[in-house]
């Protein structure tokens, strides 16, 4: 059948039949918001490239979630700012590590918060790599040890869930081991799987304070040309033990989330990255596009694709969106 007997404008024609043939959904439920937690107290350190982001000492950090659950996001990322860093980053790797206090602190006051710790070197070493330098590039398999480390002390303070970003092989069987061998067969591993070498995660160097101070990472993540190596990524993490993988960034990787999506049976998580977040960030307040409209079309393109996991900076404001004005 065809025109004039088929008309696809009869099912737009209505908000009502347009809203009943909607086919992608976006809700708090589904969106994660990353936070910034820093030494001292009272610290609300803004971060330059990322309008409305901050550095957060844990108290106020503890405030932002209470805040953020009221708002329907219940789930937060941590990444961490140490007091000082080392060749190895083990100074993110013990019971009094920045992250370890901010799980503990979240979960004390705001328990029913889902809080999920981003397991990577990069933020502790004095080099800004993800792992431990030999011979000018990070070592594979040294640096598992210090993975599973980090993980296994963000476990015992409490988190609900470990998301390993450096991209070491064979890191997710490392740490599934580590978290069994310590009685924590139940805490899931979120894996960013398909982590490209990517000149979108400029705006976060500067928030985590992690930028490699030689060289770049392009011996550990992946080359942006490549689709096919993201499957073999995905599932060997897969085969590891991975919970839910990832593909950050989100964006310009709309297709490997689709592919992800349909050829293998696990939650998919994207991470709406912060260049990404701060490139629509800079075009409105430029008046250039529509902010919130142009946000809203982009985390629904990413849901579309397949993600059913949105890591994104827009959360708080997407929450406060839905809130107030019943947009999506
Ligand atoms: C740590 C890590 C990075 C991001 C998340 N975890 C930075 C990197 O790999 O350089 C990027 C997040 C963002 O850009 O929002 N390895």
């Amino acid at each position: 059948m065809h025109f004039p007997v088929t008309r696809l404008r009869r099912l737009r024609s209505h908000p009502v039949i347009r809203s009943m043939v909607n086919e992608t959904t976006l809700s708090p439920d589904n969106l994660v918001m990353p936070l910034f937690a820093c030494p001292g107290e009272q610290v609300k350190n803004p971060i330059s490239s990322m309008p409305e982001q901050f550095q957060l000492s844990i108290d106020l950090l503890v405030e932002e979630c209470k805040v953020l659950y009221g708002l329907g996001i219940r789930s937060v990322l941590l990444f961490g700012i140490p007091e000082s860093k080392d060749e190895h980053g083990l100074t993110g790797a013990h019971e009094d590590a920045i992250i370890p206090r901010a799980i503990r602190a979240i979960k004390k006051e705001v328990p029913e918060m889902y809080v999920i710790a981003d397991v990577c070197n990069c933020e502790y070493t004095s080099h800004g790599h993800c792992g431990t330098i030999v011979n000018n590039d990070v070592d594979n398999d040294l640096t598992l040890e210090t993975l599973a480390r980090q993980a296994v002390v963000f476990a015992k303070a409490g988190v609900d869930m470990v998301a390993p970003s450096d991209m070491m092989d064979g890191r997710v069987a490392r740490i599934r081991e580590s978290l069994d061998r310590e009685g924590f067969s139940q805490t899931p591993i979120m894996a960013y799987s398909a982590k490209y070498a990517s000149a979108f995660y400029g705006p976060f160097r500067e928030a985590a304070d992690s930028a490699p101070q030689f060289g770049d990472r392009q011996t550990y993540q992946m080359n942006p040309a490549n689709s096919n190596e993201a499957m073999r990524e995905i599932e060997l993490d897969i085969e590891e033990g991975a919970d839910i993988i990832m593909v950050k960034p989100a964006l310009s990787y709309l297709d490997i989330i689709q592919r992800a999506k349909d050829n293998f049976n696990i939650p998919i998580a994207a991470y709406n990255v912060s260049g990404e977040f701060s490139m629509v960030k800079a075009a409105a307040e430029k008046g250039w596009i529509d902010g919130e409209r142009i946000t809203l079309e982009i985390l629904k393109s990413i849901r579309r694709a397949g993600a059913d996991i949105i890591l994104t900076y827009h959360a708080k404001e997407v929450a406060k969106w839905l809130v107030n004005e019943k947009k999506i």
